[in-house]
Parts: structure tokens; C-alpha cells; sequence
């Protein structure tokens, strides 16, 4: 069966189950008990966002090996698990089962164990059909998830770099990313990683802004950029947020060029014409794991959902 068929059945599934599944984008319903609701994590990164939002000035001074000094973050874990994250002294909840259940399969194709080998299986974009799906917190919590668990270092890149909200949420300051890396001679990767207090995670910023911050996704830099992550960082997981795929021609071919794409279907307000969509977008990918956020606990068992192609199993 199809990856599109798939994810048709499994949409049915949750309808027939009573999980409201509108066509068209309705009103999100409330948050369950304990999780923020989307307006009060909104209001809570706008407002790290104005803090960490740089002073328009001149660009970064050239950082050459002499100059250099490894950037650090003390990413605040307690407002992250007061947002509903997976953090190291947060109860085991239903998100961080979630997630456990779906790295399993990332973690796999990534490093190549049990004999599967996925092309650049390390590169994991996580991507949605359209705005405001989940992108950002699943691939937050991904990250957090397979950092804290496993023996496995974790990079994560904000690759949404028309929108970045991972360094607000992160707290991490204006620095050199992801774009310089793509514009700039004199920024290796190594001078733009972040470490952070989770001791395997790692970030990468998505760096100064860009006339054509976008339309760099798609360029030959960042196949390139990719190609060296993938095999620089073989034994690292790296984690994307990336912009949605029905938005931008430029996450499209993104997601041709990473090893594993996850899928985040927004159960409120996802239609099912809009998932069609967006997977045939991506039907070249050849790993595609769906992942179904904001079902409701009630209506189909679980928060999270997940899918994936049987080579993804
Ligand atoms: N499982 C969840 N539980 C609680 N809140 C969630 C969940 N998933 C998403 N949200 C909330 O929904 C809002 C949108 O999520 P998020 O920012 O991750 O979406 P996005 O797809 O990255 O959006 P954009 O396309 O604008 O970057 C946020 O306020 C987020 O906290
Ligand atoms: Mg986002």
C-alpha cells in the first residue's frame, strides 16, 4: 500500500474513531490537561523572541580559528517542561512515550544498524504540509528526546530560516548558523554549532538573515553543506525543522536531498486533500514517517500517531 494510501486509511481510521478531522482548517480545540495551548506557547516564544531578537546592525565580524570561541546555551529545561516538552526530570508522560516509540525506527535507519543502510540516514528533516502544524515542537522534542535516551549526539538545525523560532525558544543568541555557512567563506560548521546544558545536543542557528534566506535551501551550497554534515557528523543524528512543504518550492527539494523525512500531520486541522498533497510532494523520499499531532487522547488513544513505509519498520 502506498504511502498516500496509508495515510488516507489512517486518517479514516481516526475519523471513524471520533477524531474531528475537518477538511478544511477549523479552530483548534483545547490543549489536554498539562500541554500549553498553542496561544500561551505562542505568546510565551513571542515574547523570548523580542528578547533575543538581534539589534539591526552590521553583520558578524569575521570569525577566523584565532578569534574563535565555542558558543555555549543553558537551554531553560523547566519552562521547556512547563511547555509540554520531553525534559531529563519531567514525568514520563504520553509525549515521551510517543516519541520513544517513534525514534526507534530514525535512530535505525540513521546509523545503519540491523543491516538497513538509508542514503544520508542521518539527515532527518521534519516538515509538515502547511504553517503551524507541529514542525517546530516535534522536532524539538525529537531532538531532546533521542539526546537524553541514547548514547547518540544530536544535532539541530533550524532550518525554517524565513521563520526561525528555535533560538528563542532555546534562548540561544544571535550568532552565526546555518545561512552564513551558505554565504560566507569564513564560517566553518564547526565555529556555528551551539552546545547546550543537554550534553548530547547540539544546535545549529539559522544565522543571519538573507535577502533570499529561502530560495538558499534549494542551492547547490546546501546540497553541498548537506553532504558534509552527513558524513562529517556520520555518528550524529541531525534533526531539521524545516518550513512547510506546500509553502515553499525550496522544502521540496530540501527533503530530496535528506535521508528521512518526518511527516507531522495536524490531526485539528490537517485536511486530508493537504496531506495528499504534501506526500506527493515528497513521493521520491524514499523514508517518510507520519506523524499525527494534536489527536486528541480521548478520541484515538494516543496523542502522537505514527506511520511510516515498512522500510522505515
Ligand atoms: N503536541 C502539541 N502539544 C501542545 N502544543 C502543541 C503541540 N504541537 C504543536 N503545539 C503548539 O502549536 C503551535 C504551533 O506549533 P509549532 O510552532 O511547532 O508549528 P510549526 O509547524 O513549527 O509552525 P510554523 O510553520 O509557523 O513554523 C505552537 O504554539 C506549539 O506549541
Ligand atoms: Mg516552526
Amino acid at each position: 500500500m502506498s504511502l498516500i494510501e496509508q495515510a488516507a486509511r489512517r486518517l479514516e481510521e481516526l475519523r471513524r474513531a471520533g477524531a474531528e478531522l475537518p477538511e478544511n482548517r477549523a479552530a483548534p480545540p483545547a490543549a489536554p490537561h498539562g500541554t500549553p495551548t498553542p496561544e500561551a506557547f505562542m505568546r510565551t516564544m513571542d515574547a523570548h523572541a523580542e528578547s533575543a531578537r538581534p539589534a539591526p546592525g552590521p553583520a558578524h565580524p569575521p570569525r577566523t580559528p584565532s578569534n574563535y570561541v565555542p558558543q555555549r546555551v543553558d537551554i531553560d529545561l523547566k519552562r521547556l517542561r512547563d511547555l509540554g516538552f520531553v525534559t531529563p526530570d519531567a514525568p514520563m508522560n504520553q509525549i515521551a512515550d510517543e516519541f520513544r516509540v517513534v525514534k526507534r525506527p530514525i535512530i535505525r535507519n540513521a546509523l545503519g544498524k540491523e543491516g538497513i543502510r538509508v542514503k544520508n540516514g542521518n539527515l532527518v528533516m521534519v516538515t509538515s504540509a502547511l504553517p503551524g502544524e507541529g514542525k517546530t515542537f516535534t522536532s524539538l522534542n525529537l531532538a531532546l528526546s533521542v539526546a537524553l535516551e541514547y548514547d547518540n549526539t544530536v544535532l539541530l538545525v533550524d532550518g525554517d530560516v524565513a521563520h526561525p523560532t528555535l533560538p528563542a525558544l532555546l534562548g540561544v543568541p544571535h550568532s552565526p548558523g546555518l545561512l552564513d555557512l551558505l554565504t560566507r567563506d569564513d564560517v566553518d560548521v564547526a565555529d556555528a554549532l551551539v552546545k547546550t546544558n543537554v550534553e548530547k545536543l547540539s544546535i545549529l542557528p539559522a544565522g543571519s538573515r538573507h535577502r533570499r534566506s529561502t530560495e538558499l535551501l534549494a542551492s547547490e551550497q546546501m546540497a553541498s553543506l548537506l553532504r558534509e554534515l552527513a558524513t562529517r557528523y556520520s555518528d550524529r543524528i541531525i534533526i531539521f525543522d524545516s518550513p512547510p512543504l506546500l509553502a515553499t518550492t525550496e522544502a521540496r527539494v530540501l527533503a530530496s536531498l535528506m535521508g528521512q523525512i518526518v511527516m507531522v500531520v495536524a490531526a485539528d486541522s490537517t485536511s486530508q486533500h493537504a496531506v495528499t498533497q504534501a506526500l506527493a510532494t515528497i513521493e521520491n523520499c524514499e523514508i517518510v514517517l507520519m506523524m499525527l499531532n494534536k489527536a486528541s487522547q480521548s478520541d484515538v488513544g494516543t496523542y502522537y500517531g505514527y506511520y511510516g513505509d515498512d522500510a522505515a519498520r
